[in-house]
């Protein structure tokens, strides 16, 4: 049974194939199209679908859209408000009817396609079981929160023999993601987008506010919440700069109020949940569960065992679920998602193409994972371009920037590199077996989906990856799942006696991760950047000579 998910109606639009109820491709339209989260979430852009991500689905298995037995898209047009309901009316009604007519684009998109094949999920549905059945748990509770579906913001459902019972669904305009994209865009950032600066930002302050929130923010005890934004103006004067410039302690302390209330509802929701399935398991996706510092809290206080997020928490993973959902209808057995490693990569011999073609001096070496570790412990920087990409907004070790985690300054470096706010943290790779000794909390953390707490005497050793609170956003890596990467750590270890190496996503501020081999080399060519790792090949930017140096200095004049 060949069944690909289809991701479009808000943003990250996304293809997901699912072959005999294996997760055989996944990939972000943006890494095709190089636009940042593929498109803008207005309902404009809804006909827009993640065409060359699912042409190269289909492409790498080998399979012609009319051999499809199914098209799983991820929002039902059935479940949308009636356009009077809404303020919106006339946009919202044209987001419903480009879903509907999606059908037909989607044939147009993929020529020889039946859309008489596609099935519209229910966009909560779609994101519950990127969580459980991805989790390859059959029997778990489940909890999904988000910017919005159709015409909700939330799912709270027991999954008992892998079907879903939907327990709870909180109607719109509740929305603790909106909340959160509302706060996101007062503090000057781009909203569906920068959430994670905000929750960078709120360990800066205090949660002064926490109580004030409490009359806009609050669970409802029958497994909904009411959730609308306050006037924010209130609490800190509204930033426009667009990149959350000239921020003061009355943002942070903002931030880390909302922050704060959102861990506090998250925990009543989870209590409730936990209460009412009885379940020690708890599967979560939407975007609010790429809050890790939220995952985190909920891992540490709250009532299950085990929390699993998964890593394209977000829109992205919603083709995912469509894809599992409507294969596990079909009467397929899915299996879980061993790893995000879904994207595209390239053979030895296609990358020693495109660096021929690109006429830059490159070499083979014969272990690169030596090679990177010893730029590394020279305090180089490194681009590092290995396997498949990795579907869902974290570098997980295959497009990644590596630098020495024991030189404070290689957080700003970083951050100078990638052109990114400096309130920003870096984060941390480590050997699975060690990181017990230097972080505490949810092990192992293969998905960078929780913050850990750094050991006391390990602060000052690795500084450069060592939030303000004393946290971490860690990976862990194992030997079994990634044997480059863990390679990589054991031999910069056997160098400095440090496990553990920065890990940042290959790309620059406001671009989408980098994807394919001309991405890597623009990347490196654009940036400081020491050494490019591709595959078993290493491209090294030359040191500057006199020359160079001295034509870089000012001049007096320039002085
Ligand atoms: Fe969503």
């Amino acid at each position: 049974m060949k069944v690909l998910g289809v991701n479009a109606v808000f943003h990250d639009p996304a293809a997901v194939l699912v072959v005999d109820g294996e997760i055989v491709a996944a990939a972000e339209e943006e890494r095709f199209s190089r636009r940042k989260h593929g498109k803008p979430p207005v309902a404009f852009s809804t006909w827009e679908l993640p065409e060359q991500a699912a042409r190269w689905c289909l492409a790498h298995a080998g399979i012609e859209p009319a051999e499809l037995d199914a098209v799983a898209y991820s929002y039902d047009p059935a479940l949308a408000p009636p356009t009077s309901d809404v303020s919106d009316a006339v946009w919202e009604g044209l987001r419903t009817l480009y879903v509907r007519r999606a059908p037909r684009f989607l044939a147009t998109a993929l020529p020889g396609l039946d859309p008489a094949r596609v099935r519209f999920v229910p966009h909560h549905v779609a994101h519950a079981a990127s969580a459980y059945a991805a989790a390859g748990w059959r029997d778990c509770a489940t909890l999904v929160l988000d910017g919005r579906g159709e015409s909700s913001s939330h799912l709270a459902g027991h999954v008992r023999g892998g079907r879903l019972r939907t327990l709870a669904a909180q109607p719109l305009p509740h929305s603790l993601g909106l909340v959160y994209e509302e706060l996101t865009a007062h503090l000057g950032f781009r909203r569906a987008s920068d959430e994670y600066k905000v929750m960078a930002m709120a360990s800066y302050g205090r949660p002064r506010f926490v109580e004030e929130l409490r009359a806009c923010m609050y669970t409802t005890g029958d497994g909904g919440f009411h959730a609308a934004a306050p006037d924010w103006r209130a609490f800190a004067p509204a930033l426009d700069g667009g990149d959350g410039e000239g921020w003061g302690p009355a943002h942070a302390d903002l931030a880390a109020s909302v922050q704060r209330r959102l861990e506090q509802m998250l925990l009543e929701l989870a209590s409730w949940l936990h209460a009412r399935t009885g379940e020690r398991r708890l599967a979560m996706a939407g975007g609010v569960a790429l809050n890790c510092v939220a995952n985190a809290r909920l891992h540490r206080e709250g009532p299950f065992d085990e929390v699993w997020v998964q890593p394209a928490a977000g829109d992205a993973g919603t083709a995912l679920g469509a894809a599992l959902h409507v294969a596990s209808q079909l009467g397929e057995r899915v299996r879980p998602m061993r790893t995000a490693a879904l994207g595209r990569g390239w053979s030895e011999e296609e990358l020693g193409r495109w660096l021929s073609g690109a006429g830059v001096a490159f070499e083979r070496v014969d272990d690169v994972a030596a090679v990177v570790a010893e730029t590394l412990a020279d305090d180089g920087i490194v681009a590092w371009f290995q396997g498949r990409s990795e579907f869902g907004p974290r570098a997980l070790g295959h497009r990644s920037l590596l630098a020495d985690p024991r030189r404070a300054q290689n957080t700003e470096r970083l951050n100078d590199v990638k052109g990114r706010e400096q309130f920003r943290p870096v984060a941390p790779m480590v050997l699975e077996q060690r990181a017990g000794e230097i972080f505490s909390g949810r092990l192992p953390s293969p998905h960078m989906l929780f913050t850990h707490a750094v050991a006391e005497e390990w602060r000052e050793r690795i500084p450069a990856v060592v939030h303000v609170d004393g946290s971490a956003r860690i990976q862990t890596v194992s030997a079994d799942d990634e044997p480059l990467m863990a390679r990589v750590l054991r031999e910069f270890d056997a160098r400095t006696g440090v496990p553990v190496v920065v890990n940042t996503s290959l790309n620059t501020a406001g671009r989408p991760m980098v994807d394919d081999p001309r991405d890597a080399l623009e990347c490196f060519g654009s940036a400081p950047i020491d050494l490019l790792a591709i595959g078993p090949f290493v491209v090294r930017r030359p040191r500057p000579t006199a020359r160079t140096a001295r034509a870089a200095e000012p001049t007096p004049a320039m002085a």
